[in-house]
């Protein structure tokens, strides 16, 4: 069950949409039972006891509402007020939100007495003062003033839904409908962003995920939080191709501090090792022609590698010994950008799971003297250049993703109609495509899955399609 379903002429309830709804009974302002789902009626409970401190008293008229109840209500409308009325204000059977239990109806009580639906309108100021305070609840008033060809209803200043209240809030602070959330939110692509120092990779991640509303966020190759420079970001369904970005190469320019080591083997950590040796333009030429390019690099034990279950950091927090794994590591280009005797700026392309902290001690013992990284910037990762990036606080729910196709460098190729279904079910095919290795499917402009060449059989990679 999504919190965010929409459910109206357009999209019907579907009742496995809902299947793990938790409703849960109360009992209404007549003395009938009512069924409403459980944070939408703790939501509601709390709203009335907050107004009531403001001194405005509301009851819950109208909860969940089974197929049945929906025509009962109909009917009943339809004798007492009419058929325009009914038409204006009850939804048809099928494409109303009271059948997921995730909305209720109030009543307003002044003076100890219902007001009656002529009366509604009149209290129009106490309405707005509710609804100006529906978010905090995770509700949302659902058939605003104004949006009556979004919603296909008249305004209803009783009727609210409950979304979650992170939701709650942008529904209401930008003046949406429902619909229209979902039409400007779901987005999913890949975005660029330059992260500043002092920030985790992961608090980029919760912001931009505060951001777009979904918790479907992902990052491509941490940096510490002292580094700054290009994270690659995914977003909902682009979070599937995250392992396809992390393995390609990045590009860093770091400085180094010459003559102390650290813990940690940057600015952050202890000072472990110091000289007053410094180096000289002779010493920096000579380190970076000759320099391996390609060697088992020892991983820092500040890292978040695990060895037996537990992290790196973790044994040298606890001073516990532990034997530091060794990696393969290729230097792809490395170059001298700029230096002074106590320090020195280079400019490297690496290959996946390079420590640059690490590249950097390694050239502290080539050179015989200490050395720490005192600044990291990434950026490139793979075909996405930092330059492309955007500023944290510039992102908006109308930056620009890249889509899924555009990202990747991998064969793109439209379904042929015979494999449609096949694929959508991600079941292998023969490769009547000519790809060699993975391949994009594409029907009428979406993403539908990637595939890999195995034994010249397509075999599903990933699925994409979002039914799936
Ligand atoms: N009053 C709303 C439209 C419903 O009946 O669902
Ligand atoms: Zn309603």
């Amino acid at each position: 069950m999504n919190y965010k379903t929409v459910v109206n002429k357009d999209n019907l309830y579907d009742k496995k949409d809902f299947s793990n709804i938790k409703l849960v009974k109360t009992i209404n302002n007549i003395g009938e039972e009512c069924f409403l789902e459980k944070r939408t009626l703790k939501s509601f409970l709390d709203l009335k006891k907050d107004l009531e401190k403001e001194n405005i008293f509301i009851s819950l008229y109208s909860g969940y509402r089974s197929l049945e109840a929906q025509q009962k209500i109909i009917d009943k409308f339809t004798d007492v007020y009419g058929i325009d009325y009914t038409k204006k204000y009850v939804a048809e059977v099928g494409t109303s939100e009271h059948h997921t239990g995730l909305c209720f109806d109030i009543d307003l009580l002044i003076n100890n007495k219902v007001v009656s639906n002529d009366e509604f309108f009149e209290n129009e100021s106490i309405f707005k003062k509710i609804i100006s305070i529906l978010a905090n609840y995770g509700l949302i008033l659902r058939y605003p003033k104004g949006k009556e060809e979004v919603t296909g209803y008249n305004y209803e200043p009783w009727h609210y839904r409950y979304v979650g209240k992170h939701t709650a809030q942008i529904i209401m602070n930008n003046n949406l409908t429902l619909e229209e959330y979902n039409e400007l939110y779901n987005k999913s692509g890949v975005l660029l962003v330059n992260k500043p120092k002092g920030l985790t990779s992961r608090d980029v991640v919760n912001e931009i995920g505060k951001i777009f509303d979904t918790k479907k966020v992902g990052h491509n190759g941490t940096l510490d939080p002292e580094a700054e420079g290009l994270l690659v970001i995914t977003i909902n369904k682009a979070t599937k191709i995250n392992e396809l970005l992390t393995c390609t190469d990045k590009e860093y320019i770091a400085e180094v501090k010459v003559g102390i080591e650290t813990d940690t083997l940057d600015l952050e950590g202890n000072i472990v090792k110091t000289s007053e040796r410094r180096v000289s333009k002779e010493i920096l030429e000579d380190l970076f022609n000759n320099f391996p390019r390609k060697y088992l690099q020892t991983v820092p034990i500040y890292s978040a590698i695990k060895i037996d279950g537990k992290k790196l950091y973790d044994y040298a927090r606890n001073n516990e010994k532990v034997e530091l794994p060794k990696r393969e590591v290729v230097i792809k280009e490395l170059e001298l950008i700029d230096y002074k005797e106590d320090c020195f700026k280079f400019r490297c392309v690496v290959s996946k799971g390079t420590y640059i902290r690490s590249i950097i001690k390694d050239m502290g013992e080539y050179l015989d003297i200490p050395c720490t990284m005192s600044s990291l910037k990434r950026t490139r990762q793979g075909k996405f250049k930092l330059d492309n990036a955007i500023n944290l606080e510039d992102i908006t729910i109308n930056s620009n993703l890249i889509t899924i196709s555009n990202a990747l460098d991998i064969d793109k190729r439209e379904i042929k109609d015979k494999d449609y279904k096949k694929i959508i079910n991600g079941a292998s095919i023969n490769n009547s495509y000519n790809t060699i290795d993975k391949v994009l499917f594409i029907k009428d402009n979406k993403e539908i899955a990637i595939y890999q060449n195995i034994n010249n059989k397509l075999k599903c990679f990933k699925m994409l399609n979002e039914t799936n």
